[in-house]
């Protein structure tokens, strides 16, 4: 194909212009088009076209026609793209490419739209912009999550389980103890978000291919219009423009944070997988989020959490790709770079509709509180309250350990359970078992007695439920 053809307006805005006599071979366009995923960086990159082109015509390189000219013929672009009529065009490779074209049919002053401007700029401008975008979103989806288990949690405030170590019954705690664990995996989660978000609100536009520019452009002022300001509203744009056109940490941070975000989605998932399954039956999960077996007919299977916990991998594998993808390349832009865009895509979306459908779900738990009472009322689970009980008599920590040890053993092979035990067999062990041995074993009263904080108590998880409620009510 031609690619050299000129048009009534000009020269059509192709990457291989006057210097090559012949067009790629067709498998080379296909290798290395990207349109068909960096379209999605359209509103962007059309923002971006909108704030260079007002700032060139404030420093003198636009007149106030062809500013005009662009600004009605980019709007044109944008409706046609919302509505779905924009034909993309995979011979001209990208977004940019697209776009400018488009811009460049309608009038002539198009051509002058990529003054000191690279598409190495404008896509790093592109997707930082795309990713606050994208941030913005997750914050409000993550914050929904946040909601979904304080809910369930709040709805069964009185519910105790017993908490896992080593995945074998270790101490009592309440089921919103547990869920509000997640709550503030998730905070730590926003925070590495909003941080990452800070250092990808630097606008590298006026970077040009590596070397700025020998015009006078106004980086400051596309910063401004482009939202590129810090909490007092000064612009920020980037301090060396190789590092700008190269730079893709940013990415990386992206999905490092998402990577972790996804492992904590994963882990939430597997405790709902285990609480579903008649082993531990602490819950039932809403027909509308598990499927059938296309062969047992008994089955209901939780499949969302499954692929909630399967999607990790993806996440995770991204990131590395991502890593691998930078850690030859000499500076400043390469080809390659052009791989980050979808697996900074397939990361956003992955984590967007795990965090949005794991907060359904959880909207359609129901709690058997019948099995979780069953499981918390192991007296088993209160042997470190035993111990506790022998401290408090003054017996050191170590050698109570060791009382309540055989103890254990002795219920055990007697098959006689804690909670079944008289003050006088207590006393058989040792006699500074007291005649208030027993008591220990009321479930009730030793949820009473993790107060410290951060404990799974009862007036601390109210506490900690409360906070959250009021944290999560103003957003
Ligand atoms: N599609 C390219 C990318 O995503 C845009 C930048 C291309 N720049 C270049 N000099 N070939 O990286």
């Amino acid at each position: 194909m031609q690619r050299k053809g000129t048009s009534a307006s000009g020269p059509a805005p192709v990457a291989r212009s006057g210097r090559f006599a012949t067009g790629p071979a067709k498998a080379v366009a296909q290798f290395t088009e990207s349109i068909s995923f960096d379209w999605r960086l359209w509103r962007q990159d059309i923002a971006g076209s909108r704030a260079h082109a007002r700032m060139l015509q404030r420093v003198g390189l636009l007149t106030r026609l062809e500013l005009r000219e662009i600004e009605r013929g980019l709007a044109e672009i944008e409706r046609e793209i919302e509505q779905g009529k924009f034909t993309w065009r995979p011979e001209l490779e990208d977004v940019h490419m697209n776009i400018e074209a488009a811009l460049t049919q309608r009038t002539p002053a198009g051509a002058k739209l990529h003054t000191a401007r690279s598409r190495n700029d404008q896509v790093a401008l592109d997707m930082r912009l795309w990713l606050r975008d994208h941030l913005d979103q997750l914050d409000a989806a993550l914050r929904r999550l946040q909601r979904a288990l304080v809910e369930l949690g709040a709805a069964n405030a009185d519910v105790v389980i017993p908490g896992y170590t080593h995945l074998q019954r270790a101490q009592p705690v309440f089921l919103a103890h547990h869920l509000l664990a997640y709550v503030e995996m998730v905070e730590r989660d926003r925070g590495r978000f909003a941080d990452c978000r800070q250092r990808a609100n630097v606008c590298p536009l006026g970077s040009g291919a590596l070397a700025g520019s020998t015009l006078p452009l106004d980086r400051e002022a596309v910063a401004r219009e482009l939202g590129f300001v810090d909490e007092r509203g000064r612009p920020r744009i980037s301090q060396n423009s190789m590092d700008a056109v190269s730079d893709r940490d940013f990415v990386v941070e992206y999905n490092a944070a998402a990577a972790l975000l996804a492992v904590h989605l994963s882990r939430l998932a597997e405790d709902l997988v285990l609480w579903s399954g008649a082993e531990f039956n602490f819950i039932q999960i809403g027909d509308a989020y598990t499927t059938g077996s296309s062969l047992m007919p008994q089955k209901k299977n939780p499949d969302v959490a499954e692929l909630a916990r399967g999607k990790s991998g993806r996440v995770i594998g991204n990131l590395m790709a991502l890593l691998a993808l930078l850690k030859g390349l000499p500076m400043t832009y390469n080809r390659d770079l052009q791989e980050d865009k979808e697996r900074m895509f397939d990361t956003a979306d992955t984590v967007l509709a795990t965090v949005n459908i794991m907060a359904d779900m959880l909207g359609q738990v129901t709690v058997r509180q019948g099995s979780c009472a069953g499981a918390a009322a192991d007296p088993q689970l209160l042997a470190t309250d035993l111990a506790d009980y022998l401290v408090r008599q003054g017996v050191p920590f170590r050698e109570a350990h060791h009382l309540v040890g055989t103890v254990v053993a002795l219920a055990e092979k007697m098959g006689k359970p804690l909670d079944q035990w008289t003050s006088e067999e207590f006393q058989q062990v040792d006699r500074r078992f007291g005649a208030d041995a027993p008591e220990v074993f009321d479930l009730r009263q030793a949820m009473e007695r993790r107060n410290l904080a951060g404990a799974p108590g009862r007036r601390e998880v109210q506490k900690q439920l409360a906070r959250w409620k009021k944290t999560l009510a103003g957003h």
